[in-house]
């Protein structure tokens, strides 16, 4: 007994979950990519291969899906890293940010957002970075695209602690900025690296040279000018920059930060190495018990359980199943094994595991806690089921999020009501998208995150069910779920009040200005974002 919880400790010490937050284009593919380059995974980057198909039409998307079976946006990519193994979560951007998205977040121990030199703080990492902070999740800043002319670096940092109200603390140091970025110094230990670039440009690890600050070579190296801004932003940071402690990140307080270049390499394994070292291994994850306490699941001395985070639908209308994608909390999990499934209150026998590096798909025999196992799902699953060996708790269910697209939907042929509504039972089961009803019941809408949700329900709905949908889109931007006595409330004239599958009032808005007057008009009522 006691060797088998020595090595699922080891293990569990050994795991690094976590995803990577950022706005579409800041360079979340390329760190990927970059990331199984410095693993030693693959010896060129550039095999991810998502980037080009995320940016094709979704219609082009989802016929690829269909071809190849299985899914091309990766839901999770295990690896070892030096001596760790590294367990990265796939958190759809661009077109197809979703609830998935938000919903993946929950399965990480810690998040890397990157942020595009240029920009500062853009739209979508802030939404994202909003859940991270709602899940007490530390999160590491990577300042990307360092090669090309950006905004000075104070200034970012500035910006991080404005917009997200975190502290940020710089790590490391740029030396110089745009093309004149030569890598980056180290704020404690003082050691400058410096990067050569190599024939065959990022695709292959960027040559380094490690030199003292203080060393007279470094003068011979980096020009005057570049020296002394870097010298001055030191002493300014060390004035008035904010400490790091490793504690107060855990508790996400605090945002370690490191300067980069994702397309060149340089300043990236500095960032690799350190967020090795700082970021969180396995954690324990919270649980209710039937009494109705809450209850903190440890990941070495509780058996194997886990819980399902997300459904990915195989769009290949042949196999009709989809896979259930399950983080491991607790114990090890062995293939074959038969475990309990709380919310049926039946045993499963989990069998056909997989996790994927890459493109490939790999049979799981083992995992443990931090990791992300697929299970080919046979229609037993659902978002948020609990899984163990000794059952009596459940997993926290998982947050539901602000719908932000809002529309009706109806069969073109009236004569297919009846798999239309089968269909639409299916996928709101899924999550695929939301329902929600007018006051009155007489009307019913579907909600989600992003627009991509609603392609892919109406793709399903005709390829899985045979039935063709009429989509009107209705002009409502955002919602909030409504606390306090409904009769009372007053909301802006161009609102709308519906019910939630749970008979939760939501109000829908046509824009944040409108929310936001509703806020201040209804001072007693709480418009409550997040549920
Ligand atoms: P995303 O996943 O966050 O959406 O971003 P992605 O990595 O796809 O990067 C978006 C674009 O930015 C890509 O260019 C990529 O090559 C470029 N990029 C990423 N990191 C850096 C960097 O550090 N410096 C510079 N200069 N560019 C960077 P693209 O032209 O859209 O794609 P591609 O044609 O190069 O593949």
């Amino acid at each position: 007994m006691d060797s088998l919880r020595h090595e699922i400790r080891a293990a569990a010490r050994q795991r690094r979950t976590f995803a990577i937050i950022s706005h579409p284009d800041a360079g979340k593919t390329t760190v990927t990519e970059k990331l199984l380059l410095y693993s030693g995974l693959v010896r060129t980057a550039g095999m991810v291969g998502s980037r080009k198909s995320r940016k094709m039409a979704t219609s082009d998307w989802m016929e690829m899906e269909q071809e190849r079976g299985i899914s091309i946006t990766a839901s999770a990519m295990q690896f070892p890293y030096k001596d760790v193994v590294i367990n990265v979560l796939d958190t759809p951007g661009h077109q197809d940010f979703s609830e998935d998205t938000y919903r993946t977040l929950t399965a990480a121990d810690s998040a890397v957002m990157v942020i595009d030199a240029a920009k500062g703080v853009e739209a979508q990492t802030r939404k994202l970075f909003q859940v991270c902070r709602l899940r007490r999740i530390p999160v590491l800043t990577l300042i990307n695209k360092m090669d090309l002319p950006g905004r000075p670096p104070l200034d970012l940092m500035a910006e991080v602690e404005a917009v997200l109200g975190i502290h940020a603390s710089a790590i490391n140091w740029p030396i110089g900025v745009g093309s004149q970025f030569r890598g980056v110094v180290d704020r404690t230990t003082h050691r400058v690296s410096l990067f050569h670039k190599t024939a065959a440009g990022g695709a292959t690890k960027a040559l380094r040279t490690e030199v003292a600050l203080q060393s007279p070579e470094l003068k011979t190296l980096v020009d005057e000018e570049t020296l002394a801004q870097v010298c001055h932003d030191l002493e300014l940071l060390e004035m008035a920059g904010n400490p790091f402690s490793q504690e107060a990140f855990l508790r996400g307080e605090v945002t370690p930060v490191f300067f980069a270049s994702a397309l060149t390499n340089f300043g990236l394994e500095n960032f690799f190495d350190a967020f090795v070292r700082m970021a969180p291994s396995a954690q324990p994850r919270v649980a209710d018990t039937p009494a109705g306490e809450e209850i903190s699941i440890d990941p070495v001395e509780m058996p194997f359980s886990a819980y399902v985070f997300k459904i990915q639908a195989n769009m290949n209308p042949r196999h009709r199943d989809s896979t259930a994608f399950l983080r491991v909390c607790s114990g090890k999990f062995e293939r074959d094994m038969v475990v309990r499934h709380h919310r049926l209150g039946t045993e499963v026998r989990l069998s056909r595991t997989h996790s994927l590096v890459a493109q490939d798909r790999n049979i799981v025999d083992v995992a443990y806690p931090g990791d992300i196992i697929g299970i080919v799902n046979p229609g037993q699953f659902l978002i948020g089921d609990t899984i163990s060996l000794t059952g009596g708790f459940n997993y926290k269910p998982l947050p539901q999020f602000q719908p932000e697209v809002f529309a009706r939907i109806q069969p073109v042929d009236v004569s297919k009501r009846k798999a239309f509504d089968k269909g639409m039972t299916q996928m709101v089961a899924e999550g695929t998208v939301q329902i929600v009803h007018s006051l009155n019941e007489h009307d019913s809408f579907i909600a989600a995150v992003g627009r991509l949700q609603f392609d892919v329900l109406q793709y399903r709905l005709k390829t899985e069910y045979r039935v063709e949908t009429a989509l009107e889109l209705l002009p409502f931007e955002c919602s909030a779920w409504l606390m306090g006595d409904v009769a009372t409330f007053r909301p802006p004239s161009d609102a709308m009040m519906v019910k939630d599958h749970q008979n939760r009032p939501v109000v829908l808005f046509r824009s944040s200005w409108s929310k936001q007057f509703a806020r201040e008009r209804n001072p007693n009522h709480t418009l409550l974002e997040m549920g």
